[in-house]
């Protein structure tokens, strides 16, 4: 029998997680860039929708070349965002409204201004030039493995002074850590164990298919070979035994790649490595259903989602993040009708594989569509991500270069620089959207006064969703029906059920379908509306469903003692 206590031990099941990014949140002190304290301002507006769980971009000391992700001090806190005060005060006052707080690691990489790396490129014995990946011989042409292409021309940089080439996946000022080197992992638990000591409940890990990746691990390096996710094992039993006293901290990962291979991620039926993991390949079904108004394409990544994993693995659903929308995952025709349909000027695309958009900007601000994608979010068996800025429908700023397009300050109100800072707009750390989606349409005070906005659906959809475990820690069935455009899907968990319909077309329409394992009679409560029905003697009903409807069912049952 199922315990409603268990939601407390595993809360990652059931949280819903909103990402910040420290820079362009909210500036407290008028310098125009963003800051902790500012954050702390804001976790009140947070716990109001129903966060549970912030997730931090990188607010480390960076050369800022990567947004943060080029790290040049993984102990510290970059002074515009404030100190280390700033970072506990920040922590104290999200757990006393009940908000966890994770936040970024890169173990993938740092910047080369870390000191580790300084002292790496002195000379080929320097004590830290195996924190690095390092070859003598000349790489030749790597340039199809480069993650950002547009700006690198392979995945090696000569190093001039020591005529040796070193390894970076991403740009030539973030040189890859050599994880297979005891000492650097060594480094990164002392690193974790700081932070958990801090108050974290958890990382998001940046990169883990490349920070584990075979070619530092294998032949690459004068270490003896070891199975990469023995490594990854490591971290989770170190963050396990350290995170024992605070309850259970995470590790939600960054794993680009199809089900079958996130399987390992997760250390399979062990569930002994990373706890969570984006879910990026529905992430793009989804997004290919859209494209065609199919519910096809979503009802199979649902379908392929890996069976077997324990209890403790579980997957995060996003619609978008702080970086592009990437296809990758999609066969060549299928990345062009999502490109097509969301991103048709070149000005919206990012490195051929993704765009550079928000939501509202690839749905032409339909409201309608909008309101159904995000229910969409928060049913998906697993835990909803937002970005931040998505709760009021922000829009991108395309004059904005690369992915800084949807990293623009937050829209807090219609005054002065969108209300998120004092500055001089010419001072701003980074330029507000401006458009149909600019703060004078789209801001969080007004949202708040208006019952109908984005602001009051997404609090609606996380009030329903945390009181709805089943949606959480479910199994999901997809369920037949005859109508292309709709999805019907179930989750259950032990004697809970709740059966989800969404309409991905504009057009109303009726969808009938049966549920086979229930009663005749069965009542099906509806808990956005006052629309519930029961099954007839064929254990059918006949939904009737808007245009990009949604309709949220709970399967009635006598011995579930929750409101209805
Ligand atoms: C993934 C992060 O989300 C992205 O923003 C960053 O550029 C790369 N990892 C490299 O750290």
């Amino acid at each position: 029998m199922m315990r409603i206590t268990e939601t407390a031990d595993l809360w990652y099941n059931n949280a819903v997680i909103y990402c910040i990014d420290v820079e362009t949140y909210l500036d407290s002190t008028g310098s125009g860039t963003g800051d902790l304290h500012g954050i702390t301002q804001r976790i009140d507006y947070l716990a109001e929708i129903g966060v549970t769980c912030l997730w931090l971009m990188p607010f480390y000391p960076s050369p800022r070349r990567d947004n943060g992700y080029d790290i040049s001090d993984m102990y510290g806190v970059d002074s515009r965002y404030g100190d280390h005060g700033d970072f506990v005060e920040l922590i104290r006052v999200a757990h006393d409204r009940g908000v966890r707080v994770i936040i970024d690691l890169v173990i993938n990489h740092t910047s080369d201004q870390h000191p580790w790396f300084k002292a790496a490129r002195r000379s080929t014995d320097n004590p830290y030039r195996d924190y690095y990946v390092w070859r003598a011989d000349d790489p030749g042409d790597t340039s199809d493995q480069a993650m950002f292409p547009d700006e690198e021309d392979g995945i090696w940089t000569l190093d001039e002074r020591t005529g040796q080439w070193y390894l970076h996946h991403f740009l030539h000022t973030q040189p890859d850590l050599n994880t297979a080197n005891p000492q650097v992992r060594d480094e990164i638990a002392k690193l974790m164990g700081f932070w958990l000591q801090l108050g974290v409940d958890g990382f998001r890990v940046d990169a883990v298919p490349f920070a584990i990746n075979q070619r530092t691990l294998v032949g690459m390096d004068e270490h003896e070979f070891e199975e990469p996710h023995d490594y990854l094992r490591e971290l989770r039993g170190f963050l396990q035994r350290r995170a024992s006293g605070q309850g259970s901290a995470i590790m939600l990962g960054e794993v680009n790649l199809p089900h079958e291979e996130q399987v390992a991620f997760f250390g399979g039926e062990n569930s002994d490595q990373l706890t969570m993991q984006f879910d990026f390949f529905t992430n793009q079904r989804l997004f290919l259903a859209l494209a065609r108004n199919d519910a096809a394409p979503l009802a199979e990544a649902l379908r392929s989602r890996p069976t077997g994993l324990r209890i403790e693995s579980q997957y995060a659903n996003f619609l978008r993040n702080h970086d592009e929308l990437t296809v990758d995952l999609l066969d060549e025709d299928e990345q062009d009708e999502v490109l097509d349909a969301f991103g048709p000027e070149e000005d919206m695309r990012f490195a051929g594989r993704g765009l550079r958009r928000r939501l509202p900007g690839m749905f032409n601000g339909d409201p309608r569509k909008l309101k159904m994608a995000y229910s969409l979010l928060f049913t998906l068996p697993g835990t909803p991500v937002m970005f931040y800025g998505e709760e009021i429908g922000m829009g991108e700023n395309l004059d904005v270069p690369g992915r800084e397009a949807v990293r623009t300050p937050m829209q807090w109100s219609s005054g002065k620089n969108a209300g998120f800072s004092t500055a001089k707009p010419s001072q701003l750390s980074r330029a507000v959207t401006h458009g149909p989606f600019g703060p004078e349409h789209v801001n969080a005070a007004q949202a708040r006064r208006d019952q109908s906005s984005m602001l009051h659906h997404i609090t609606r959809l996380a009030k329903r969703y945390r009181e709805s475990p089943e949606l959480g820690w479910g199994d999901v069935t997809v369920i037949d029906t005859e109508v292309p455009q709709v999805l019907v899907h179930m989750t259950t968990w032990e004697n809970r059920s709740m059966v989800l319909l969404h309409n991905l077309g504009s057009e109303p329409t009726i969808v009938p379908f049966a549920l086979e394992d229930l009663e005749p009679g069965t009542p099906l409560v509806d808990l956005l509306s006052e629309e519930s029905c029961e099954l007839d003697e064929d254990r059918m009903t006949r939904m009737p469903m808007d245009g990009y409807g949604y309709r949220w069912l709970r399967v009635a049952n006598e011995d579930d003692h929750r409101l209805l």
